[in-house]
Order: C-alpha cells, then structure tokens, then sequence
C-alpha cells in the first residue's frame, strides 16, 4: 500500500466513531491523514511499556497513581505525543502539547488545555495568558526553567471549521487525558501544584465549586498541596488590581509553601 492509502486506512475507522459519536460527518485535511498516520505508525513502534527488569532502574517515587506503573520520561512522552484517545483531536490538533520545564520540580502549574498559540508551538502557555505566567513567575524569582508546566488536555479541543478562538475541554475529554498529568506528576513528585483556573481544578480533583471561592484555600492531590487561583485569561480579562492582589495572595501562599525567600518588596507589591 503507498503511504496515502495507509493515511487513508488509517483514518477512516477514527471518521467513522466520529460521525457515530457526534452525529456530524467529519472531514479530514491530507495534513491532518498524514500526522494520524504517522500517529498510527509510532504507537505500533513505540513500546508503551511499564518499566521491566531488563530497563534502566527508575528513580525510587512514591507512588502517586497506580503504585505498578513506573513509566520512564521517555516513554511516557513518546506515549502522550503519539495518543489517539480522542479521535476527533488527533485529526484536529497540530501537535501535542506534552508540557515543559524541570522534571523534578518543586512546583508544578497545571492549566486547562492548550489554545491556538500552543498548539501550533507545541508548548504551553505561550500565547498572551502564557507571557502573563511568566511574569508571575518572574515577580516570584522564578523562570520557567524552574517550575513545571502542564495542562489537563494535552490538545488543543477542536473547534467547527472555519471559527478561531477555543474552547473549554469538556469533561469526558479532561477524564480521557488526565491519566498522563497523572503520570506527569507521580515522576515529578512536586511539593506543591497550582492549578489555574476553575477547569484546571475540575479535571485534577473533580471539584466544582466556584474557584473564586475556592482560590486561596489549600487543597490536597494524594497527599501533594494544591492552590486554587484564577486563570491567568482570566486577570486578562479582569485588569482590576484586586484581581491580580489576590492571585499574588496565592503565590505568596505558595512561596511560603515551599520556604522561597520572600523579600519586602514582594510582600507589599499590591499594597495601597
Ligand atoms: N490556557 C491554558 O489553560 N493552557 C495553555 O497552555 C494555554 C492557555
């Protein structure tokens, strides 16, 4: 078979439990039948293995997930990069947004999934939400290097033909994908998660509550703390001062957490 039929053969079984699920008849670019069949073509080579005795001993973790499955780093993103759980994102997404920084970092940010900007780089928070957490980090003497950073949704949710902007992951997308934060987190081991925003905190701990009334309140992901706060879209949308004040509240919190030093400057920088 030439390589469009294999694109071809690849993708009609994934068209079809799309028209079934959704009831529309989708459509696929001859890009979008190029990466499924290079998605297809790596899934069967990689193995997504659970670390045998013959593989390199992994470093020693608590376990956070299934206590059995140690994946290494390089497995787990060959996996997540390659994934074809959803369908309909595989024939939609330009690439998977696995995350980036330290792997064995302290801190952990987890967003929501990735817009158009990540989704065309390839990495998280890049777009204008992304220059606004870097300068949250920066104001806590950080940079991204230091921190981790992740989304709940490793691709982009698609949106109809034709129309910009994105969308909220729904929830049977952010079950379907949690499993690989999941991992993400069980090799970081951090001593401290903050999730962005409301959907952030829905997909990682199932809580539904508000997040301006969860925000600022410690909650716990297995036995690791994690801090509420608004979306960095959000203050984008919200320039108020008070806003911003109680989103450097949490990251004060954080810091604490985590024994950073913590100058006056710091402390006073939404002081009136
Ligand atoms: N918003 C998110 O939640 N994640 C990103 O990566 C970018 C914007």
């Amino acid at each position: 078979m030439d390589s469009f039929s294999k694109s071809v053969a690849a993708t009609l079984p994934l068209l079809r439990r799309i028209r079934d699920q959704l009831g529309s008849s989708p459509m696929a670019s001859a890009a979008a039948l190029d990466r499924v069949a290079a998605s297809a073509r790596d899934s069967r080579s990689v193995s997504r293995r659970m670390v045998t005795p013959d593989a390199p001993a992994p470093a020693p973790v608590a376990p956070v997930s299934d206590p059995d499955a140690t994946w290494t780093w390089e497995a787990l993103e060959q996996a997540v990069t390659t994934c074809t759980k959803c369908p309909h994102l595989v024939v939609s997404r330009k690439h998977v947004v696995f995350g980036v920084g330290r792997r064995d970092a302290d801190l952990v940010f987890v967003g929501e999934a990735p817009g158009a900007d990540e989704d065309a780089e390839g990495e998280p928070f890049v777009g204008k939400a992304g220059e606004l957490l870097s300068k949250i980090l920066s104001a806590m003497n950080l940079t991204r290097d230091d921190v981790f950073i992740a989304n709940v949704l490793k691709c982009r949710p698609d949106m109809p033909p034709g129309t910009s902007g994105n969308r909220k992951p729904r929830a049977d997308e952010m079950a379907t994908c949690l499993p690989w934060l999941i991992e993400q987190i069980h090799l970081i081991q951090p001593r401290v998660i903050v999730a962005l925003g409301a959907t952030a905190v829905q997909g990682l701990l199932d809580e539904s509550r508000p997040i301006g009334a969860l925000r600022g309140n410690w909650l716990d992901y297995r036995n690791i703390p994690v801090m509420p706060t608004y979306h960095p879209a959000y203050l984008l949308r919200n320039q108020s001062n008070s806003e911003k004040r109680k989103v450097w509240e949490d990251m004060l919190a954080v810091m604490e957490r985590l024994e950073m030093p913590i100058s006056e400057k710091q402390r006073r920088f939404f002081s009136a």
